[in-house]
């Protein structure tokens, strides 16, 4: 039996990346998922025998009126709404006084207002929920180890993310009596389409030096945070709420100034 039996997830940014891994490998843990995304799909999951596709939508996160609607569409389809992953998201950001306000804006209005509408319909149809073993609800929220940490020109990328690690402890603290969990997800520099749209044309030093302050030497793969949603999604977290996990081949653990390499490891 899969670790997510019977259980009835909305992945946000489902079309590509993170999202996409979290949506194929949900389904392959015997949930039922909805994946909507401004962008629609560009391929198909590679899926075994007998597992059925998504539900999917296009929608914007930041149009209130169409998540509303969506999440009352899966709920009436299929009676509840067990677990949501936020993972629309959006790069951006600049040194300060070269950002534009728009530019500000829209990062902002994406992977924090998009994040806070999700999570206020999915928290309404999850009260109005009977709870399953004490559970109405399991949210995971994609933050950033840039919500945690910051990084040069990080800013409005920066400052959404840290706003989404806060909001979601501030959300596990609200409805941990009610039966919600509410976690985010720190991820280290995963190489999804969005990390290759920043390494663009001359970043090719920038880039190698983000692998190196990794400890693991490598960039993450997106089906590694779907993972970690997958376990704080599953039964196995049920005592796990407002945490802020970074997933991060130890970027965020602290500095390496090759003192052991002086030491003599190699
Ligand atoms: P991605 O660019 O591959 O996927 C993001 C998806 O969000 C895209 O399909 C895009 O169309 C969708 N999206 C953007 N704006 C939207 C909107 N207004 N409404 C609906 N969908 C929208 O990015 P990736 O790498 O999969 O990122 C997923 C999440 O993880 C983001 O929140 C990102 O900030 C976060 N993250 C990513 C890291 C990385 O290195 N790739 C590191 C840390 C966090």
């Amino acid at each position: 039996m899969g670790r997510l039996q019977g259980k009835v997830v909305l992945v946000t940014g489902a079309a590509s990346g993170i999202g996409e891994a979290c949506v194929e490998r949900f389904l392959r843990e015997g949930a039922t998922v909805v994946g909507c995304d401004l962008a629609a799909p560009t391929r198909d999951l590679d899926l075994p025998a007998g597992v059925d596709p998504a539900g999917f939508v296009q929608l914007d996160v930041r149009d209130e009126h169409a998540v509303a609607e969506l999440i009352a569409s899966i709920v009436a389809e299929h009676g509840r709404l067990d677990g949501v992953v936020n993972s629309a998201g959006t790069a951006g950001g600049g040194p300060v006084h070269m950002v534009e306000a728009a530019e500000w804006e829209r990062v902002l209005s994406i992977n924090l207002t998009g994040t806070y509408l999700v999570c206020k319909h999915a928290i309404i149809a999850m009260l109005a929920q009977d709870p399953i073993d004490d559970e109405r609800g399991s949210i995971i929220n994609l933050a950033s180890v840039e919500g945690l940490e910051g990084t040069a020109g990080g800013s409005a990328y920066n400052a959404s993310k840290g706003a989404v690690v806060i909001f979601s402890k501030n959300m596990a603290i609200d409805y941990g009596a009610r039966g919600i969990r509410v976690n985010a997800i720190c991820p280290g520099f995963i190489n999804t389409p969005m990390l290759q749209g920043v390494f663009g044309e001359g970043m090719d030093t920038v880039r190698a030096d983000i692998i190196r302050e990794h400890a693991l030497r490598r960039l993450g793969k997106a089906s590694e945070i779907a993972a970690a949603a997958l376990f704080l999604l599953s039964d196995d977290a049920s005592f796990v709420s407002g945490v802020a996990l970074p997933v991060d081949g130890a970027y965020t653990a602290g500095r390496d100034h090759h003192v052991t390499e002086l030491m003599g490891l190699s």
